[in-house]
């Protein structure tokens, strides 16, 4: 069969049971740096499409972010890192570096790097 024929098979097959075609994760909104006042809050977004719907994980300075803590949470979907105050002492630094990952199983895909400095 050639590959044509294939195709409109497998994609016929596809929309008969009623699968839309599935599609490997693109970040559609990366997050952006920003400037915060200490004790001020701040939200990054994060945004993919692809099909499956992908998983948003968050990254803060190069180790993913998997825990909320009382004052930062991931949203549900992980479509928002959400700061409900900045903090920055020895304990905890909201500062640095973050990204979002996308992954579904057909693929990942990294967004920019934006960072969380202090005014
Ligand atoms: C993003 O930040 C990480 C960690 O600081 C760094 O290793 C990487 O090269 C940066 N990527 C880009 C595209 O700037």
């Amino acid at each position: 069969m050639s590959v044509k024929k294939f195709l409109v098979v497998y994609v016929g097959l596809f929309s008969c049971v009623g699968v839309s075609v599935q599609r490997p994760p693109k970040i559609t909104e990366h997050p952006i740096d920003l400037v915060v006042k200490k004790f001020e809050p701040a939200k990054l977004n994060c945004k993919a499409d692809g099909e499956p719907t992908p998983e948003i994980e968050w990254y803060h300075n190069g180790e993913r972010i998997i825990h909320d803590t009382p004052n930062r949470m991931i949203l549900p979907k992980g479509v928002s890192l959400f700061f409900l105050r900045i903090i920055q002492n020895r304990r905890e630094q909201d500062t640095g570096t973050y990204w979002c990952v996308a992954r579904n199983l057909l693929g990942v895909a990294r967004s920019r790097n934006a960072t969380i400095e202090l005014a």
